[in-house]
C-alpha cells in the first residue's frame, strides 16, 4: 500500500509536539503533504514556532510549515498555557527553528493542496481547535470530495470534560467550526478524553522512551516531564494522557482502537455546557452516524508503537 497523504493541523502543545514526530518516523505509512498550524493551546505565533521546531529537531527541515487563524470562528480565543506552559512545550528550551514558515495561510494551503489532489485521497489529521478545517470547508466545500477521512482528537463521552466540566478543550475553543466539520458529510474519526485518558504516560513508559537516547526521544521526555505536573495532579492519576498522538497511532495500527459509528452532536450555544459533544451511544435519536467514535484503546500497544518508532530517529 502507498503511504496515506496526511495533512496535520495542530497547536502545539506538548502532546501534538509528539504527535508530529510519530508521524514523522512513519513515511512508509504516512507522507506528510504539510503541517498547519492554528491557535489553541498557546496563540498562532508560538504554535507555528513550536511545530517548526519540532521539523528542525526531527531534522525534517523540508516539511511544509503553514499558519493559520489567530482566533476561532465567532468567539474569543481561549488558551491552555497553566497546562502546557507560556511557550506551549515549556519543558525543552525554545530556539528560532531553521524550517521556514511557508508564505501562504495555512486555510490556502489546505485549500489550494485539496484540489489538487486525486478525489477521496487526502486525511486531514486536526490535533488542535477545528478553525482551520472549518474556515477551508465554508470558503470552498468543493475540497470535500477531496478528502478520505478527518481523524480528530477531541470531544468527550464518558470523561465529561477536562476544560469545563462538560467540554474537552479543543471543541470548547471554537464549537462552531467543530459543528461545521463533523456535519460535513465525510468520514471522521473522533478520538476524544475517552480514550486519551487511557493512554497515560506513566514513570515506566517515559523512561522506556528516555532510554532511547536520540534527540527526538529525549524531547519527547522533557516535554512530557513538564506536562506530567499539571495532569498527575488534576487526575490523580500516574502519568498524562497523551492525547493528539492517538490520531497518528490510529492511522498506523486502527486495530489498537475500539470504535462505533455514532451520532455526534457539539453545543454551540448554551453557557453552561458549549462544547459538549453529544455522543448518540446507543443510537437513540436515530440521527445519522456521522462520526466513528473511539471508545476504548489497548495503552500498552500504543506505547509499544510510540517507543518503537521514537527508536528510528
Ligand atoms: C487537547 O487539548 C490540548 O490541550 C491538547 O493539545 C489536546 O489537543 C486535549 O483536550
Ligand atoms: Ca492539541
Amino acid at each position: 500500500m502507498p503511504p496515506r497523504s496526511i495533512i496535520i493541523d495542530c497547536d502545539p502543545g506538548q502532546d501534538d509536539a509528539v504527535a508530529l514526530f510519530l508521524a514523522i518516523s512513519s513515511p512508509d505509512e504516512l507522507h506528510i503533504l504539510g503541517i498547519t498550524t492554528v491557535a489553541g493551546n498557546v496563540p498562532l505565533d508560538a504554535t507555528e514556532r513550536n511545530a517548526r521546531m519540532m521539523c528542525d529537531i526531527a531534522k525534517r527541515d523540508d516539511i511544509s510549515v503553514f499558519a493559520g487563524c489567530d482566533k476561532p470562528m465567532q468567539r474569543d480565543l481561549v488558551t491552555a498555557e497553566y497546562i502546557h506552559g507560556n511557550t506551549g512545550i515549556d519543558g525543552i528550551d525554545v530556539f528560532d527553528p531553521k524550517t521556514p514558515l511557508q508564505q501562504d495561510h495555512a486555510v490556502d494551503f489546505i485549500i489550494d493542496t485539496l484540489l489538487a489532489r486525486d478525489k477521496g485521497t487526502v486525511t486531514l489529521i486536526p490535533t488542535g481547535p477545528l478553525t482551520n478545517i472549518a474556515t477551508a470547508i465554508e470558503r470552498n466545500p468543493d475540497i470535500l470530495e477531496h478528502v478520505e477521512e478527518i481523524v480528530i482528537m477531541g470531544g468527550a463521552m464518558r470523561e465529561g470534560g477536562n476544560r469545563t466540566p462538560s467540554a474537552e478543550f479543543n471543541i470548547l475553543v471554537d464549537p462552531h467550526a467543530a459543528d461545521i466539520v463533523f456535519n460535513c458529510g465525510r468520514p471522521i474519526t473522533l478520538l476524544g478524553l475517552d480514550v486519551t485518558h487511557q493512554v497515560l504516560s506513566t514513570k515506566e513508559r517515559v523512561d522506556r522512551i528516555g532510554a532511547l537516547n536520540n534527540s527526538v526521544a529525549d524531547a519527547t521526555v522533557g516535554m512530557l516531564s513538564f506536562f506530567h505536573r499539571y495532569d498527575t495532579n488534576k487526575y490523580s492519576s500516574q502519568g498524562t494522557p497523551l492525547h493528539d498522538p492517538c490520531t497518528i497511532a490510529y492511522l498506523l495500527r486502527p486495530e489498537l482502537f475500539k470504535t462505533r459509528k455514532c451520532n455526534v452532536s457539539v453545543e454551540t450555544e448554551s453557557e453552561l455546557t458549549l462544547g459538549h459533544t453529544a455522543v448518540d451511544f446507543w443510537h437513540v435519536t436515530g440521527k445519522p452516524r456521522n462520526v466513528n467514535w473511539a471508545y476504548d484503546v489497548d495503552a500498552d500497544g500504543f506505547y509499544d508503537l510510540l517507543t518503537e518508532r521514537l527508536e528510528r530517529f
